[in-house]
């Protein structure tokens, strides 16, 4: 049953929209709520009179419209849903999302949303293999779109072959998928993530080459697993995952507020490259050259370490506590030590020389230690890394 869903329902403007009518009325019968959005091409093949009738509710049409805009702005409507879901998603709205347009109600409300979203493409077969449309799949994939269908069928244009939609049952059991409690479910979990940046001046400050995308890829993997997941991230280089509870920090000071802030957590997974330093002598005003060729002086001071202050908690420390260890040499003794030095539960050891590639790549060859020993794993994609250390979390929290 979905009894107390918020379906958000964008009907793309194809011949398959008329099978959106079919799934509106399933979806109430199976308690859900559907607040229907329609394109300007849907409007030519279903009016919005049957879908609001079916839906028993408003239909959302015009970005632009100030009675709508009064009632629920376009921002409150792309969030007040559980799930979004289009249905037909065509060519066109797929390259908008795969593009991030945002050139009308529908597509802006599918870039301002911060809930799942789940598509069911529908078009001619070519249409559907085209390269461009393939590629913008793979891109939606990436940015955790759910996908449903298209069927393998005869089409209304009389062709034959992929492209035609899934039917309504299909759609409604990829909604129930959707909503189906992940083994994570009901735990919060912390993640930290990307580099942090210590101010010297207003303009210039000290970072690290972390680019964020392993912590990135540990809270999308534990978001899939059904983790209501807090996302602390300093200035990373790749974007945050889908899905999260997203808090931005520059500084290991800010992110150490932030990561005391999110507690109680079930877990905490401290991937991001913290600064051990501070500027202690941080200037408010920009440094300038002072003519006599001497460089500024710049004082040091140790930040906190957030994993060991975490690790150590007496009350409240989250029941797996996992840190990472970014190492150049003797990876697995430093590491280690590490684990027994900051108090964690488990280490994730790397080894960042510069020819493994792993700062800042795709790919990531880890050793996790835990109280029982080490086990290395192959080299992998830092996704693939993650779904392990995920599934290992599962264990762990059972
Ligand atoms: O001591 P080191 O920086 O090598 O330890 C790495 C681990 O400790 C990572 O999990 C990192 O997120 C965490 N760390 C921290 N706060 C610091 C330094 C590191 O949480 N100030």
């Amino acid at each position: 049953m979905l009894d107390g869903k918020r379906i958000l329902l964008i009907i793309g403007g194809g011949i398959a929209a008329y099978k959106a009518l079919d799934l509106i009325r399933r979806l109430r019968d199976r308690g859900a709520s559907v607040t229907p959005v329609l394109t300007r091409a849907a409007e030519e093949f279903v009016t919005p009179l049957t879908v609001g009738a079916l839906a028993g509710q408003k239909v959302y049409r015009a970005l632009f419209d100030l009675t709508d805009e009064a009632e629920m702005g376009h921002i409150q409507l792309s969030r007040s849903a559980d799930l979004v879901v289009v249905v037909p998603a065509t060519a066109d709205l797929m390259a908008k999302m795969a593009g991030g347009h945002a050139d009308d109600l529908a597509s802006t409300l599918l870039m301002a949303t911060d809930k799942p979203v789940l598509i069911a493409p529908a078009m001619n077969v070519r249409m559907w293999l085209h390269p461009a449309t393939q590629r913008n799949l793979a891109l939606l994939q990436a940015d955790g779109i759910r996908v449903v269908g298209p069927d393998d069928g005869a089409m209304a244009c009389g062709e034959f072959g992929p492209g035609r939609m899934a039917e309504p049952m299909d759609i409604l059991a990829a909604i129930d998928h959707a909503f189906a409690p992940g083994p994570l479910s009901g735990k919060h979990i912390l993640v930290t993530s990307g580099p942090t940046h210590e101010p010297i001046d207003p303009v210039r400050y000290i970072a690290n080459r972390s680019s964020g995308a392993q912590g990135t890829a540990i809270a999308a993997a534990l978001v899939a697993l059904g983790a209501g997941v807090t996302f602390i991230t300093g200035p990373a280089s790749v974007p945050p995952p889908a899905g999260v509870h997203l808090v931005r920090v520059e500084t290991a000071a800010e992110m150490l507020a932030a990561v005391e802030a999110a507690l109680p957590a079930d877990a905490a997974i401290f991937a991001a490259a913290v600064a051990d330093w501070r500027v202690a002598n941080a200037s408010d005003t920009k440094l300038k050259k002072d003519g006599s060729g001497r460089a500024p002086a710049l004082d040091f001071a140790q930040n906190p370490d957030i994993l060991a202050t975490v690790s150590a908690m007496a009350e409240g420390r989250p029941r797996l506590v996992v840190g990472f260890a970014a190492e150049t040499n003797d990876v697995l003794a430093n590491a280690t030590a590490k684990r027994a030095r900051k108090g964690c539960d488990w280490i994730v050891a790397n080894d960042v020389r510069p020819a493994t590639g792993i700062m800042g790549g795709a790919e990531n060859e880890v050793t996790l230690i835990t109280e029982e020993g080490s086990e290395h794993w192959p080299r992998l994609s830092k996704d693939a890394v993650a779904e392990r250390l995920a599934a290992r979390i599962v264990e762990a929290l059972a």
